[in-house]
């Protein structure tokens, strides 16, 4: 049985919803998740007006050493400008130390965002995560076309082969769909999937 951590940062609780749903599909698998968000580094007052939400049930990572323990890592995070949040990338800035121990060399990884447009930089923020990870030395499993629901164009949808996805408009009205939400489940198995067969 893997053991993967589902670690993100959500300030509108699209992508914690999201989290969730990775977490089920690695469940369903026969696997075991974690999730965790990664520490907001917004000022309180700031927080609080611009309407951040925490999910109580989610508890906030450890800290940086926390990561080795697991066997896979599914990171999501929402877009900035077309790429990952200052806070999710702040928490990997304190990880030198997993890198120069080589720590998480080896760990399978995948990724998963939101955008408030369809065209906002899904693709991109998936990949400042992708980035991120490889320099770790995790493998990575993206959204395989396994998960045909990500093709035509018939609903708005999210998903890509890099990562699952959601759009939550530009005021945040719009909620992970099924589809989305199959996509987050598909990815979160695969990754677990994909861990278990590296470690056996
Ligand atoms: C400072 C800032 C920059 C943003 N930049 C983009 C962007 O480049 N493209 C886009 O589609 N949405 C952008 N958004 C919208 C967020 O991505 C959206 O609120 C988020 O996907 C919702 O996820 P969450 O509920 O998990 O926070 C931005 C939001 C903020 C606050």
């Amino acid at each position: 049985m893997a053991r993967i951590l589902v670690l993100y940062y959500s300030s509108y609780g699209h992508i914690a919803t999201m989290a969730d749903a990775v977490a089920e599909g690695i469940t369903a698998a026969g696997h075991e998740a974690v999730v965790r968000y990664v520490p907001e580094t917004a000022p309180a007052d700031v927080a609080k007006a611009a309407g951040f939400q925490v999910r109580d049930d989610h508890g906030q990572i450890e800290g940086p050493d926390a990561l080795a323990d697991f066997d896979g890592i599914v990171l999501g995070c929402p877009t900035r400008f077309g790429r990952m949040a200052s806070q999710m990338a702040a928490f990997w800035d304190t990880c030198g130390g997993l890198w120069f121990r080589g720590a998480l060399i080896g760990k399978v990884a995948g990724v998963f965002t939101s955008t408030a447009s369809q065209h906002g930089g899904q693709e991109t923020t998936l990949f400042s995560m992708i980035t991120n990870l490889l320099h770790f030395g995790c493998t990575i499993v993206g959204l395989d076309y396994g998960f045909t629901a990500q093709n035509g164009v018939d609903e708005v949808k999210g998903g890509a082969p890099y990562g699952a996805t959601t759009i939550a408009d530009n005021d945040g009205s719009r909620q992970p769909s099924q589809t989305d939400l199959d996509g987050a489940r598909y990815l979160g198995r695969r990754v677990a999937e994909t861990a278990a067969k590296l470690a056996g």
